[in-house]
């Protein structure tokens, strides 16, 4: 019994510790805007936020008068062998409907907290903003756990590809080290 109890304890740490130690590092971060007569990309970097963490710094200015109520959203994640592979989804979502029910996609529900704690575009369409930025994000524990979950080590490249109005106006590359 004793025994057992102790070999559950160290069960316990070791899987423990290798779900802390496993982790999922951004390495680096290019933005690309389509069409810089709707959007003009002011600042896209990794910046340090605390020690061995960095996180995501996105700026964008829009150059449509209009509010924006009409926004594709479009996800894939490369995984590298050689070169970069799709690896997962590569799907188109209504954002502004996303925005309304967003736990009904899990693949992108994932990262959603992340992403509203860092974003002034957190609220559901119209978007009047001038500006839309993102500070300083990191992925949750949450977002963490759930992409840990089923991606295996290796580098990796998520790319979001944003719409407004049928046209693809904005592409962002996130590349990263899952070790
Ligand atoms: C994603 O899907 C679209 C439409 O089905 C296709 O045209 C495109 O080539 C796919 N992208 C990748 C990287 O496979
Ligand atoms: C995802 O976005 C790209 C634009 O970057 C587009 O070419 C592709 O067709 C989209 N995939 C789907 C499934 O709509
Ligand atoms: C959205 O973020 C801003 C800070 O950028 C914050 O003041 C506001 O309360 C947030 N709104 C929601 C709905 O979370």
């Amino acid at each position: 019994m004793k025994f057992l109890a102790i070999t559950n304890v160290f069960l316990t740490i070791i899987l423990f510790s290798s779900t802390l130690g496993a982790h999922f590092r951004f390495t680096n971060f290019k933005c690309i805007s389509l069409d810089p007569e709707f959007a003009v990309v002011k600042e896209c970097i990794l910046k340090m936020v605390r020690r061995s963490v960095v996180g995501i710094n996105f700026h964008i200015a829009i150059k449509y008068s209009q509010p924006i109520n009409k926004i594709e959203f479009n996800l894939s994640i490369f995984r590298k062998s050689n070169m970069y592979r799709l690896f997962l989804v590569n799907h188109t979502i209504d954002f502004c409907y996303y925005m309304r029910r967003p736990e009904q996609y899990p693949i992108f529900y994932m990262f959603h907290d992340s992403l509203m704690a860092a974003t002034n575009a957190n609220h559901s369409c119209p978007y009047t903003e001038k500006d839309i930025y993102v500070k300083k994000m990191t992925f949750n524990d949450k977002t963490l756990k759930d992409l840990l979950s089923f991606l295996p080590v290796g580098e990796y490249k998520l790319v979001v590809s944003v719409g407004a109005f049928g046209v693809w106006r904005l592409q962002v590359n996130l590349f990263g080290v899952r070790d």
